[in-house]
């Protein structure tokens, strides 16, 4: 079966900047864009040049210094910011101007203040506009999930007849369901003309926690493009995580059969990064990169995980750059991962001694919720000298 390669485009340094609290200096969002380069994302959407005049300079910085993605810049469906984000990225090897209006009649009403013809009509000339600045074009229909299909489709086909060469389908305030979304995917393919002539995109948020997985279901339908964050940062809820996105795609390749660019063991030391960067914590159950992610405390885990790691572990940590995974000692633990720990600290003991210090940890184990090596050298001390531990 043949692999479809599914570009991967990183929006960390700009719906991940709208992260209520985070605010990132020029030379932070440099730092990250030179990460995600290493990352091997396809596109890094670099910032929105008419925000701010720093975003402005960030993503002229990035542009001119940061080689090998294509470099996007965002723009409102108007000259004055699609000007601006044409001059911010003057300086890059390859650039895209994405370029968004809303489409849902509740943004139509409530927001816009304009009718669907007129909608369809600046989303035209938009695109129209950009493709001056270059031939990478991304043309986004906000709030899709919750448009009238015909119209949407009539505005994506419009967009690609002004020339847009990337179409792209939000979620944009997560209320689509992974079922609906594909289907809303498969619609699109089947009904607007010349489908083919543009990449189709998704970029979902995760207000109902289903982010990754509508991107995925948007995958399975058959879109090529997946926009997503590092740590899935992004506006409330966020966005679709690239770590999970990836490794879904990866782990499970025998079952969606598409691969993507990204070198996946760069993808901790690039969450470290953010995290710090950003000053948003990752929680440690956050699937792939969270600390709990490859550490295991049952003693049942334990015992699989040390004679075998495919008992536990669908993925290995190498995979994504961490040298291993962890064995946590706590009262859940078993008496295998406590003498293997012992080794490790370099003690060779004899059974009845283990045995002892097996009842005593357990003991401690229950008043604390992990016991470190630290501990366990007490423990040995203390039944060295005669002590209670
Ligand atoms: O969520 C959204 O709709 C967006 C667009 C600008 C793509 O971020
Ligand atoms: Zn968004």
């Amino acid at each position: 079966m043949s692999t479809r390669r599914i570009q991967i485009f990183d929006t960390t340094l700009r719906d991940g900047e709208q992260t209520p609290g985070v605010c990132l200096a020029a030379a932070e969002k440099l730092e990250i864009a030179q990460a995600l380069a290493r990352l091997k994302v396809d596109v890094i959407e670099a910032g929105f040049p008419f925000a701010s005049p720093g975003d402005f300079a960030a993503v002229r910085q990035i542009a001119a210094q940061v080689k090998g993605p294509v470099i996007a810049a965002l723009a409102r469906a108007n000259k004055e910011d699609i000007d601006l984000a044409a001059q911010a990225l003057e300086g890059a090897e390859r650039r895209r101007i994405h370029t968004f209006i809303a489409t849902s009649d509740i943004h139509l009403e409530h927001k816009l203040k304009m009718n669907r013809f007129q909608v369809l009509k600046r989303a035209e000339e938009a695109v129209r506009y950009a493709r001056k600045f270059t031939d990478d074009v991304e043309f986004s229909a906000e709030d899709a999930s919750r448009s009238d299909r015909d119209f949407l489709c009539q505005v994506y086909a419009a967009a690609i007849a002004a020339g847009a060469t990337v179409i792209n389908i939000p979620d944009t305030v997560g209320y689509a369901t992974p079922e609906e979304f594909g289907a809303l995917i498969r619609y699109i393919r089947e009904h607007v003309p010349n489908i083919d002539k543009a990449v189709i995109s998704v970029h979902c948020h995760d207000d109902l926690g289903m982010a990754v997985a509508n991107s995925l279901a948007a995958v399975a339908a058959g879109a090529t493009q997946v926009e997503c964050t590092v740590n899935g940062l992004g506006e409330r809820a966020g966005n679709a995580a690239l770590e999970e996105l990836v490794m879904a795609l990866h782990t499970r390749r025998d079952f969606y059969h598409v691969g993507t660019g990204v070198d996946t063991h760069q993808i901790y030391r690039t969450s470290k990064l953010v995290s710090t960067l950003t000053g948003i914590t990752v929680p440690p159950n956050k699937a792939v990169v969270g600390e709990n992610a490859f550490a295991h405390e049952s003693g049942i885990h334990q015992h699989g995980v040390l004679n075998h790691a495919s008992t536990y572990e669908i993925m290995s940590p190498e995979t994504i750059g961490i040298s291993r995974n962890s064995i946590v000692l706590g009262k859940h633990s078993g008496r295998h991962a406590f003498e293997q720990r012992l080794r490790q600290l370099g003690y060779e003991l004899e059974e009845k001694a283990v045995t002892e210090l097996f009842a005593r940890f357990k003991d401690l184990a229950d008043r604390k919720k992990i016991v470190f090596d630290r501990d366990i050298e007490a423990l040995i001390a203390n039944k060295a000298s005669g002590q209670p531990e």
